[in-house]
């Protein structure tokens, strides 16, 4: 294969990378909370019930926003619920996931997961069967002094100072006819409108999040966004996307090509996004917030037939899952000025890099490229200019079998680059136009014996990241050669 040039320069800067973009989502499903974060019967657990060996693993993910309940399970949820003495919480059968929910874990425990893991908290409040007062009043629960009815609560449940939770989203995919309480878009602004009304007159620090289209496939792609975008103006501060990927016709090509298609999602909601700032002669924009992605098709076990902590959508990654991975992250550092936070939708056992089984941990395949990018992810994106081969995905479109992104920190250059070619390796050369690179820092690779490589219990190292020296410096950059189907990042000194 011909080589690929990687050409950069630090004044063509795309924007500064958000923290939050390394973010992560906790919902009430399966066995994400119960037996993922919080398990008081494990032997890794600590005082408060939570998961020491699971915690210990996420912390080398570095993640920054946690959304949480939900998910399609916050439609239904009602958060008084999950507040005060645990054994007057009520269990409820909750519909989303088919579940019996216990409520063991609710507000206050959430917050103090986020404290102990220095997590930035995202709450979705319920706009499905829920009302814009009961959001209204969970905001004050978690953001108001003592004094008032709601904050006396926290107060009595042992937590005297407010939680000042920032982001906030309104409602969880309301334009999905499977959510409970979803509704025509017009009613849909009507509520989030309400809601942002009454948060923002409580708590004018917070942040929120309005319901985008959840699919880039239902019919009301972008004219529901327009509607909701338009009704709710100003108060909105972000819009949200989701997607999650799969290689459904077991063609790999394509499938590592769908970076083309969620660049072109990212692109489109902009649109919309800068469409309605026009029409409304606004100072301020929406900005978005890509709070649920990942790949999942694999698992379709959706329905908790009653039980606590049932077995849901426990997807198995391989290889090719972790390219995806990278991938979606290269997109939105390609779009670090407009994509503000983005969740990976989950984190430990439901469509997650951490499995557990007892008291055993597995992570997965997709922990890697996560791993690898947010240890990198402070600064500036900046434009690549990727010259080299390209081939054509089937429906995905024309690709350059390099993805690439880069991140620029004073005077470390980080660079992100999968090999998509499924059976010749890549020469790359990252060359930056107005800098010298002196020397090649951190660098680590994924790759594994094929695309459909999983890890498993029994065999837990098949696709791990690994050190990588394959880099050197050359007259015109850093040269690199890197293996098929492979991810590497790789920090590199520039010259003061
Ligand atoms: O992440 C699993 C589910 O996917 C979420 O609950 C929902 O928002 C989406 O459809």
């Amino acid at each position: 294969m011909d080589r690929t040039t990687i050409t950069l320069h630090s004044a063509y800067q795309i924007g500064e990378v958000d923290p939050r973009v390394f973010g992560g989502f906790l919902e009430h499903i399966g066995r994400a909370v119960y037996e993922g974060v919080y398990d008081p019967r494990s032997a890794h657990a600590d005082e408060a019930g939570f998961r020491t060996d699971v915690l210990n693993a996420m912390r080398r993910l570095r993640m920054t926003a946690m959304r949480y309940p939900g998910g399609n399970f916050a439609s239904g949820y009602h958060w008084m619920d999950g507040i005060g003495p645990r054994e007057a919480r009520p269990t409820v059968r909750e519909l989303a996931w088919q579940s019996l929910e216990s409520n063991a874990f609710g507000t206050d425990e959430y917050i103090a997961l986020c404290r102990k893991m220095s997590w930035t908290p995202m709450i979705t409040v319920n706009l499905g069967t829920g009302t814009p007062e009961e959001a209204r009043n969970w905001l004050e629960y978690c953001n108001a002094p003592a004094g008032s009815k709601y904050a006396d609560m926290r107060v009595a449940n042992g937590n005297p100072d407010p939680y000042a939770v920032k982001l906030w989203c309104l409602g969880n995919e309301m334009d999905g006819p499977w959510q409970l309480g979803h509704v025509p878009a017009s009613d849909y602004a009507i509520r989030a409108q309400q809601a942002a009304k009454m948060m923002k007159d409580l708590d004018r620090n917070v942040e929120l999040v309005l319901c985008g289209s959840c699919t880039t496939g239902l019919p009301s792609y972008m004219a529901w966004d327009q509607e909701v975008l338009d009704y709710v103006g100003d108060l909105a501060d972000y819009i949200s996307l989701h997607r999650y990927v799969g290689n459904r016709t077991d063609d790999t090509a394509d499938y590592l090509a769908v970076t083309a298609s969620i660049d072109r999602q990212i692109e489109e909601m902009d649109a919309a996004c800068r469409f309605i700032q026009a029409k409304h002669r606004s100072k301020k924009r929406a900005y978005l917030c890509f709070d649920e992605w990942n790949v999942w098709y694999k698992s379709s076990a959706m329905d908790g037939e009653g039980k606590h902590a049932p077995h849901l959508i426990e997807e198995i990654y391989n290889l090719e899952d972790a390219l995806v991975v990278a991938g979606f992250l290269n997109s939105f550092i390609r779009h670090a000025d407009v994509v503000k936070i983005a969740n990976i939708a989950q984190i430990v056992n439901v469509i997650a890099p951490l499995m557990t089984r007892g008291d055993e941990l597995l992570i997965q395949p997709t922990f890697y490229p996560f791993e690898m990018m947010a240890q990198r992810g402070a600064g500036v994106a900046l434009q690549t200019i990727v010259d080299g081969p390209r081939y054509e995905g089937a429906t995905n479109g024309d690709v350059p079998v390099i993805d690439a992104s880069a991140i620029l920190n004073g005077d470390i250059l980080h660079i992100f680059v999968a090999n998509r070619s499924l059976s010749e390796s890549a020469e790359v050369l990252v060359a930056p136009a107005d800098r010298t690179i002196v020397g090649v820092g951190a660098a680590e690779l994924l790759a594994g014996p094929g695309a459909k490589v999983a890890n498993s219990f029994d065999q837990p190292d098949l696709v791990v990241s690994r050190p990588f020296t394959g880099a050197r410096l050359v007259d015109e950059g850093a040269l690199m050669t890197l293996p098929p189907l492979s991810f590497v990042a790789l920090s590199l000194q520039l010259k003061a």
